[in-house]
């Protein structure tokens, strides 16, 4: 099976290459500057050139924030980017893992969300990442679509890494306890594509399934930035604040707490609890 990961820089697809060779797969990662998803042409004959049986898309426009402003970007690489791969992905007859977010949910339900649950993302983000799946779900017949919700690694920058640097450098953090969701470390979703990919129902998927992986659990971002500093023992003030206390554009959904039944039971993999993915995380930090 030969594997392509898009987006090769980026937080998950280092997760990715830091653990598949333990799995004995043949994968090959492309950063932007040698596949740019936004270049269909550029696609279609990097696919027929390789031969790629399983194409994992980790590229996306993912700055949440500056997508308010940025729309036509965030649209061309969420939307029209995916609408290349599923193509491009087509024309080989390569399945297609693509990732996607929580935030395609509006995060009003009072309980957990289901795979099936009608979406209506509030951002431009998580918009432009919806329609990413449509063109998926319209252009292609062979592919995981995976939301997963609040990555994080100690590789790149991100929620974990800014907490750390801000508690360390002024010992005071005021943060978000309104909206709820799980945290997800990258080295347990990249464990889990790959366990799927080890599975015997890849050989013969068909059709598109859409899956949700988080670590188990729920908690708020004040919870989550509290506990990072107790397990890295920082001695810092952490103010409890609500969402409109945050100056931010983006609107968000209040609670986008996902079932993991499906994934768990189709493919059998044990999801870790999210306090002992972020320990396991934080124990490698210097
Ligand atoms: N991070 C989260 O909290 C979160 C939550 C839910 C879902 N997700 C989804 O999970 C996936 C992985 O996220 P991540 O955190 O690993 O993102 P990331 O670190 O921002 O990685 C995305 C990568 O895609 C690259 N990229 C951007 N435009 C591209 C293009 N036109 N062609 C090829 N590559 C391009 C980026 O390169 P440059 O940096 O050079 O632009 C970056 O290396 C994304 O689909 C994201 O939407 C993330």
């Amino acid at each position: 099976m030969k594997i392509l990961v898009t987006g090769g820089d980026g937080m998950l697809a280092k997760a990715i290459r830091n653990i598949y060779p333990a799995y004995q797969l043949e994968i090959c990662f492309c950063s932007k500057s040698v596949l740019d998803i936004t270049d269909s042409d550029k696609l279609l004959e990097y696919f027929r050139a390789h031969h790629f049986d399983v194409i994992i898309n980790c590229a996306a426009y993912t700055n949440v924030e500056r997508a308010e402003t940025d729309v036509s970007s965030a649209y061309a690489i969420n939307e029209t980017g995916s609408r290349n791969l599923a193509m491009a992905a087509k024309s080989v007859d390569a399945l297609l893992i693509h990732i996607s977010t929580d935030a395609v949910y509006d995060g009003r339900k009072s309980d957990v969300y289901h795979e099936g649950d009608i979406c209506n993302p509030l951002s431009v983000y998580s918009k432009s990442k919806f329609a990413g799946e449509s063109e998926i779900l319209k252009h292609h017949n062979k592919a995981i679509i995976i939301r997963t919700s609040w990555l994080y690694s100690l590789d790149k920058p991100n929620f974990v890494t800014a907490i750390i640097n801000k508690a360390k450098a002024t010992g005071n953090l005021s943060v978000i306890y309104d909206q709820l969701g799980t945290p997800t470390y990258t080295y347990d979703l990249a464990n889990a594509i790959l366990a799927i990919l080890k599975s015997n129902q890849i050989i013969t998927h068909s059709g598109i399934e859409i899956y949700h992986y988080s670590n188990e659990g729920a908690i708020s971002w004040y919870d989550f930035a509290v506990n990072i500093c107790c397990i890295l023992g920082i001695d810092a003030n952490v103010t409890p604040i609500t969402t409109s206390e945050y100056p931010s554009k983006v609107v968000r959904p209040f609670q986008a707490i996902m079932s993991k039944a499906k994934i768990k039971k189709n493919f059998g993999l044990v999801i870790p609890y999210w306090r002992d993915s972020l320990e396991e995380c934080l124990s490698s930090y210097k």
